[in-house]
């Protein structure tokens, strides 16, 4: 499928594929729309929680800029980042995308670039602090004993792929969360709020990023243990 470089509103890249009728941000600021659904409302949360090694589960690797948004926002806390991904986007596409540059952090561009390369199914270490492990699988086959303390749910939007949004995918991520943990996601439609409580989450709704009125936060609730 045909993959094609866009400039969204904060001046940074997204891709779109117009074969689906999707891109992978918000036209609004793809940057903007991760820092607050995903660093904001999920990384800084967590972080409260004071945990000597963070743990994060990504859906949907693509661009690469949720990882490394995280890696500049966890400074030197220890993160181990897996991310699932289908569809690889092409390093000729990488080299383009603005990311590095809109942040004023060329010095990370050989970083960024070394994520998308680096070989899959392995633990890489990109820094001292920060562990990349990129999968090659579709989430609906996603098995694992690990648990997560964070989960970036970063799909297309449920009208793509409706498959995504279920009851039944949610209630996988729910076993693989530490009590406690959360998933974020820039969606708020009632039919996804419902299909994470019936796998069991707390969800809140909470404001979203521009262009969006609300996002959802959901949490694997342990009543025993203190919730921050
Ligand atoms: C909305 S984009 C977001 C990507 C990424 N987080 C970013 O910031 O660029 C969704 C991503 O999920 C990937 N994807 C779609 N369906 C998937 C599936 N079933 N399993 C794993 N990845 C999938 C797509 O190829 C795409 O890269």
């Amino acid at each position: 499928m045909e993959r094609l470089l866009q400039s969204t509103a904060d001046g940074s890249h997204t891709i779109s594929i117009p074969a689906m009728e999707v891109t992978y941000h918000s036209k609004h600021g793809a940057i903007q729309e991760s820092n607050h659904v995903f660093l904001d409302a999920g990384l800084n949360k967590i972080a409260d929680m004071n945990l000597p090694e963070i743990s994060i589960l990504e859906m949907g690797f693509g661009t690469g800029l949720n990882a490394l948004l995280t890696l500049i926002r966890s400074g030197k806390k220890s993160v181990r980042y897996e991310s699932l991904e289908t569809f690889p986007i092409s390093a000729g596409i990488v080299q383009q995308l603005n990311y590095c540059e809109i942040l004023e952090r060329r010095d990370l561009q050989p970083l960024y670039e070394n994520m998308h390369a680096s070989p899959w199914e392995s633990e890489i270490s990109i820094t001292d602090t920060f562990v990349l492990i990129k999968r090659n699988i579709n989430l609906i086959n996603f098995h694992s004993d690990r648990k997560y303390h964070l989960i970036y749910f970063d799909a297309f939007a449920p009208r793509a792929q409706p498959e995504l949004w279920t009851e039944q995918v949610f209630s996988n991520l729910f076993s693989v969360l530490e009590p406690n943990g959360i998933l974020v996601t820039y969606c708020s439609k009632s039919i996804v709020r419902k299909a994470m409580q019936a796998a069991g989450f707390k969800v809140e709704k909470i404001p979203g990023p521009r262009g969006k009125r609300e996002m959802l936060r959901a949490y694997r609730y342990d009543p025993i243990l203190p919730s921050k």
